[in-house]
Formats: structure tokens, C-alpha cells, sequence
């Protein structure tokens, strides 16, 4: 979601003629745009504003924001505590930023916006089509598109609902408009983002997320189709058949946990059962048995046992996900969970989060193993990281992502950026494939990844 508000922010300042640039000190202007689901962000923000204070002395005319869900969080008070600090926007707030660019060049002033906008209108939205993003993304193979945002579940955790609002879905000829832009311009995957995605369209007149993605698949171009994050509870029949009808929806769900004791779930305010999760997550497994399942997992909750911590872990082991993000519980300003009194101490969460991850890698390394002599279709998204890194490299290093949302790197020329490719796999490790192109696509089998 933040990547995306970042991309909208691009091109709204793109308009305004500004262009990007990988030196601090060529800028004319410097957004940070923030995140505060975890961890202190508020301390992280306000050291990186200390960070760029020097740059504003030597250069009165820079121009410094934030944005995202610190800038809401924070808002006015961000301003009083950091004096060369020009503008503040909230969540809802991204399509203020040439006003506000003008409040600071024309009239010399120092501004915060953090209201939060009712309806979903198209500005508050502020497209940004993919000839729209600053870079250069002559390679461009994919892009994000918001679905929706905010949320209203008040998982007693998270602050999301705080900092971006409530529920609110975009309207699905919006969405279809900017999809359409996106494959003219060459683009070959989206998806489909929001806080919440699966409850898209709950509270609207409009068509369901299945509808959605229907004709979201039905776009000329747009070759794969992918969405995130869902919620579990949303997690409907009729969205698991899905994936047995579309070839373009890709066989990956990011469908987050969180932890697999009910107690702890109960108390996390999540709304559904280990044992109702356990029943999606093997009926996905069951029709589609080359899906990838990923999950977020929060270890040290307020109270938790280890005893609960275990249900956790062997919640894990039955699933099987390809990948999980883990963290730590962090208590967050206003959730209910940081007013508890039961709160774990943090050589045991650390301990926790330590043992989760090793089991974790073993089994993502397993399964990437599983993979070794299958030939699967890649999608070539451009450049390895490996191959951007190193000065000289032999073979043109390209990475691409299988339906299941696993990273391949492959040799080949740029002329591939773009294609889906069938191509065998050689070697795994917990992070990434090595693979080779085929030829022969009929060699290609279904495989269990
Ligand atoms: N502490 C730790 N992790 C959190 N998350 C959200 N809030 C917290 C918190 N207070 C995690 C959840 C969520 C992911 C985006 O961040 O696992 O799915
Ligand atoms: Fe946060 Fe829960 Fe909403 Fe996800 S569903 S954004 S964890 S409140």
C-alpha cells in the first residue's frame, strides 16, 4: 500500500515537474513517506528528519515532507518538534500535495493536513498511470493498483485502522479504467492492493471482489493477476473457486495468521478460528496443489503461553507456507492491546521470533527444493538483484516470479523483460531459484510448489 501511495505520490509531483534522483544532496525536495505498524516508527521518523537538517542548512529553498501513516498519526505535533520541516499529509490526503507544495514555494508557509476524506472520489485516489511514474521504467513489467483502503476490523493489535480510516472501496469502473491505462503502457501484471482486499465492495453498491477480478482477468494485455493482503474471514467460497477459473489469477494468497492459538486469536480480535483457517488454507491446498500460501505471524502477543506459542509453530508445520513474515508484538498507540497488563518480555518474544523463523526457512527450503527438475512459466520482470549489484557479470542475470509468486533468476537477454517463459529449475535456495529457459513447453508439468 505504501509503495503505491509512493508511486501516486511520483506522479503527482511529476506533473509538477520534478524528477527523481538517487543523490540526497541533487534534491529539491525530500518526502518521507512512513509506516508505523511496528516498531517505534515515530523515533525512526523523527531521527531521519534530524538526519536531513544539515541538508536544509546548506540549502534554505529544499523542501521537506512526510507523509503516510506517521504524518497522520503524528500530524501538527511533527511540525512543532521539527522546525525545518515544511509540510505534513495524512492517509487521505496525497492528492493535497500541490497545494500544499504551493502554500510553502508562494506563500512561504509551513502546513499539515491529516483529514481524513469520506468518499472515494476520484482525486483523493490521484491516479498515477504507469507513463506517469518518475524512473526510469522503460522496463516496467508490473504495477500495483488500490482496490480499497482503510479498514474497520480493529484487530487489538493494529493501528491501521487509526492512521488510514475506515473501509472504503474504489469504484470498480475506476479501478477497470486504470487497469486498461496500465496494459496500454505495456504493463503485463497488476494487483490488486488494499488493507482489507478480499471485503472489496462489502459496503458498496457495486460489483463483488470475485466480479472484480473477473474482469480485471478480461483485460486485453494484463497477463497475470494478483491481490493483497486478505483477510481470512473474508476468505469466501466463491474467491477459492476463483483460482480453479481464471488462468490469469496467479496461484498465490498472502492470507495472514497471526498466530495459531484461538485463545490468542480471540483476544487478537480476528474473527476466526484456527481451526476454520486451517479448513481454507487445506481446501486451497487440496484444488490447487501448486499454490503458493504465504502468512504474517505475530509471536509474543500480550499473555502468550508457551503453550501457545507451540500452536503457533505447529499450526505452521501443517500449513506448510512458502513464506511467512514474522513479527514481534509491538504495542501501537490507541489499540486496545497496548493497554493490556499481560505484555511478554522481550527476550522472550526475541527467542520466540528466533525459533519460528529457523522452522520457517527449513520448511520454505524444502519446498523450494521440491522444485528442482520442474519446469514452470516465469514471468520476466528485468534485472536480478545480483546482476544490478555487480559491475561485470557473464550471463545477463533477469529475475521473474512463478504463479506462486517464487523469485527465479534465469540467464537471457532483455529482450525477455516482459515474457512468460517456461523454464526448468536447477537450483534452490530459501530465497530464490537459479533456473534455465526451455525450449519445449510441452515438457511442462503442474507441480506441487
Ligand atoms: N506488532 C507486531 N506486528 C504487527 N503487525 C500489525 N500490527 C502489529 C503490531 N502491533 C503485523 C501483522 C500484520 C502485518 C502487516 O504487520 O502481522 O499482518
Ligand atoms: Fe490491521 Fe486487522 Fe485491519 Fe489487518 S484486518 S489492517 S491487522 S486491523
Amino acid at each position: 500500500m505504501n509503495e503505491n501511495d509512493s508511486e501516486r505520490m511520483m506522479a503527482i509531483l511529476k506533473h509538477l515537474n520534478y524528477k527523481t534522483t538517487k543523490n540526497l544532496h541533487e534534491a529539491d525536495m525530500v518526502i518521507l513517506n512512513t509506516c508505523s505498524i511496528r516498531n517505534r516508527a515515530e523515533q525512526k521518523v523523527y531521527s531521519a528528519l534530524g538526519r536531513l537538517k544539515k541538508l536544509k542548512t546548506d540549502k534554505p529553498e529544499l523542501i521537506i515532507g512526510v507523509g503516510g501513516c506517521v504524518a497522520q498519526q503524528e500530524g501538527e505535533r511533527l511540525l512543532k518538534r521539527v522546525p525545518h520541516l515544511d509540510i505534513v499529509f495524512g492517509t487521505h490526503n496525497i492528492h493535497c500535495l500541490p497545494d500544499l507544495m504551493k502554500k510553502v514555494k508562494v506563500e512561504r508557509n509551513r502546513v499539515a493536513v491529516t483529514e481524513f476524506v469520506d468518499s472515494i472520489e476520484e482525486e483523493s485516489f490521484a491516479y498515477a498511470y504507469a507513463e506517469d511514474y518518475s524512473g526510469s521504467q522503460s522496463q516496467r513489467v508490473k504495477a500495483f493498483v488500490a482496490a480499497m483502503r482503510g479498514c474497520d476490523n480493529f484487530c487489538s493489535y493494529c493501528i491501521v485502522p487509526y492512521v488510514r480510516g475506515r473501509e472504503m472501496s474504489r469504484k470498480s469502473a475506476d479501478i477497470l479504467q486504470e487497469v486498461n491505462r496500465l496494459a496500454e503502457s505495456n504493463i503485463k501484471e497488476v494487483t490488486l492492493v488494499g488493507q482489507n482486499v478480499n471485503s472489496y465492495g462489502n459496503k458498496e453498491e457495486d460489483i463483488s471482489f470475485t466480479g472484480l477480478l473477473k474482469a480485471v482477468c478480461r483485460v486485453n494485455g494484463i497477463e497475470r493477476v494478483r491481490f493483497m493482503t486478505s483477510h481470512p474471514k473474508d476468505m469466501s467460497e466463491e474467491l477459492i473457486e476463483l483460482f480453479g477459473e481464471e488462468d490469469k489469477l496467479c496461484r498465490h494468497i498472502h492470507l495472514p495468521v497471526q498466530s495459531g492459538s484461538n485463545i490468542i486469536l480471540e483476544k487478537m480480535k480476528r474473527g476466526y478460528t484456527r481451526e476454520d483457517y486451517l479448513n481454507k488454507a487445506c481446501k486451497l491446498k487440496r484444488l490447487y496443489p501448486e499454490i503458493g500460501i504465504t502468512s504474517d505471524i505475530i509471536v509474543g502477543f500480550p499473555g502468550e503461553t508457551e503453550a501457545q506459542f507451540l500452536e503457533t509453530m505447529s499450526l505452521i508445520q501443517e500449513v506448510e507456507f512458502d513464506n511467512i513474515f514474522s513479527f514481534k508484538y509491538s504495542p501501537r498507540p490507541e489499540t486496545e492491546a497496548a493497554a493490556f497488563d499481560d505484555h511478554i518480555p522481550e527476550p522472550i518474544k526475541e527467542e520466540r521470533l528466533d525459533i519460528l523463523q529457523k522452522m520457517q526457512r527449513d520448511i520454505t527450503l524444502r519446498k523450494n527444493q521440491k522444485m528442482v527438475g520442474q519446469i514452470v512459466d516465469i514471468l520476466i520482470e528485468g534485472k536480478s538483484k545480483t546482476a544490478k549489484g555487480a559491475s561485470h557479470t557473464a550471463n545477463n542475470q533477469l529475475m521473474g516470479r512463478t504463479s506462486c509468486n517464487k523469485a527465479v533468476n534465469i540467464s537471457g537477454d532483455d529482450a525477455y523483460v516482459g515474457k512468460i517463459v517456461p523454464v526448468r529449475i536447477e537450483k534452490a535456495s530459501v530465497n530464490s531459484l537459479l533456473g534455465f529457459i526451455v525450449k519445449n513447453r510441452e515438457e511442462r508439468i503442474h507441480v506441487c510448489c
